[in-house]
């Protein structure tokens, strides 16, 4: 029997595991920059956390969750996203009265059961963060920002920031309405999910899968314009803040995001690059949401960023992630002597900090020398009788050969140092 990795979900090798360190790394640096802090959540949760936090009119919670009983009894779903569990996590560990904003991020494997696309998988991994207890616009922007400095730390370019405001309850109520009166002479013609979204919630009819292309939800009324006065001058100041910070956006009426949390603002970073799943990250602001799920009336925002769309945008781009040498030499012994010599040094080297491999096989030496070459190690140093006997130690450049005579004495601060 040959097993292969469940459909939409695949391995991470240790051949491309430095990319994603290296991101991961890159994002922690720079959340911390910003104040942040990381979160740890568990991989499930109570499958209501994610029915009242996610909403149960939108796709993720009606089609794509992976739900199933444990063996208590109780109803548990894998995350398909992390912003419900981190919410759950505040009011739980009683975090509203630390200090505002509080502010966490966290890198995590996601669950959707989708249709496997390039960019899209049942099994993915999201960098995010949440900010809760800052109402006004400067936090939007702020955190708008981290995605900026991140895409340009890790060298990306010409990924686009779309941005719209799909209002509070208040302006959404009276929007609501006017969707409704435009969809109702059509509600015949639009597929089985609309139907059932228009008396629940009319604004995911925008964003359906099946009818988002037709004609009647192209020209339907557009929340934008239709904001009361408060969402309209937070809409306003939070547009200010980034022309402040001299970061491009392209307003876009017609993102509503797929979960039912957001208020207000809400954004997608997108590329012309990765197939149909250009969005890399998507985010926005959730005020109801700490309330809805039992905590008390708190604002609250994020994002959350595709790992393996970030990951396909950067090949896409043609941005080369180096690969570090963790292990920075080997040493091939000439006889059993050298063997226990090289296992002690090696032992020595480790605790200062230097990456350094010997034989674990038992090879010959000249398969040593063999697996040296082949290993990709950057430097090399044969202990013979000489060595052994003598003060120093011939380091041998994999690259071109070159060869450098170093004093045992100095040996650490040598390899330290190349
Ligand atoms: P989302 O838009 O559902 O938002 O997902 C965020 C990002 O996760 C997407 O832009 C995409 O890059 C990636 N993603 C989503 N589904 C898949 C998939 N099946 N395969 C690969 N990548 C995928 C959220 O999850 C919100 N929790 C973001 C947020 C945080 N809003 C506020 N705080």
């Amino acid at each position: 029997m040959k097993y292969s990795a469940p459909k939409g979900t695949r391995d991470i090798l240790p051949s491309e595991i430095f990319m994603w360190q290296k991101a991961a790394r890159t994002f922690s640096d720079i959340c911390h920059l910003y104040g942040y802090e990381e979160i740890r959540i568990p991989t499930f949760e109570d499958t209501n956390v994610f029915q009242r936090g996610v909403g149960d009119t939108t796709d993720v919670v009606q089609k794509e969750m992976y739900t199933f009983e444990d063996k208590g009894g109780r109803s548990i779903t894998l995350r398909p996203e992390g912003t419900a569990g981190v919410v759950r996590a505040y009011i739980e560990n009683g975090m509203a009265s630390l200090p505002l904003p509080v502010r966490m991020f966290y890198d995590i494997t996601a669950f959707r059961y989708e249709k496997m696309q390039k960019g899209r998988y049942r099994e993915f991994h999201q960098f995010g963060l949440e900010a809760f207890g800052a109402e006004g616009p400067e936090i939007d922007a702020e955190i708008i920002s981290i995605v900026n400095v991140f895409f340009k730390k890790m060298g990306l370019d010409k990924i686009s920031l779309h941005i719209n405001s799909i209002g509070c309850p208040k302006c959404r109520k009276a929007y609501n309405e006017l969707l409704k009166d435009h969809f109702r002479p059509h509600i015949d013609e639009m597929c089985e999910d609309c139907r059932n979204r228009f008396e629940k919630n009319p604004l995911r009819m925008i964003d359906c899968k099946v009818d988002g292309e037709k004609d009647i939800v192209k020209n339907a009324p557009r929340l934008i314009d239709h904001l009361c006065d408060e969402c309209r001058a937070h809409y306003e100041l939070l547009k200010s803040r980034l022309d402040n910070m001299g970061i491009a956006y392209t307003e876009d009426p017609n993102i509503v995001r797929g979960l039912d949390y957001y208020t207000r603002t809400v954004f997608e970073f997108v590329s012309e690059n990765v197939g149909t799943q250009g969005t890399i990250c998507g985010g926005g602001r959730y005020d109801g949401l700490v309330e809805s799920l039992g905590g008390s009336a708190t604002p609250g925002i994020g994002f959350a960023m595709g790992e393996e769309r970030f990951l396909l945008e950067a090949q896409a781009q043609g941005v080369v992630f180096d690969k570090p040498d963790y292990v920075k030499i080997f040493f091939a012994a000439m006889s059993d002597e050298a063997k226990d010599y090289i296992s002690k040094l090696c032992y020595q080297l480790r605790l200062e900090g230097i990456g350094c491999e010997q034989d674990l096989l038992g090879r010959s030496f000249r398969a040593q020398m063999k697996y040296a070459g082949k290993s990709g190690v950057p430097y090399m140093a044969v202990i013979g009788d000489e060595e052994l006997s003598g003060d120093s130690l011939k380091i041998k450049k994999m690259e071109d050969g070159t060869e450098m005579t170093v004093s045992k004495a100095d040996l650490i601060g040598y390899l330290k140092g190349i």
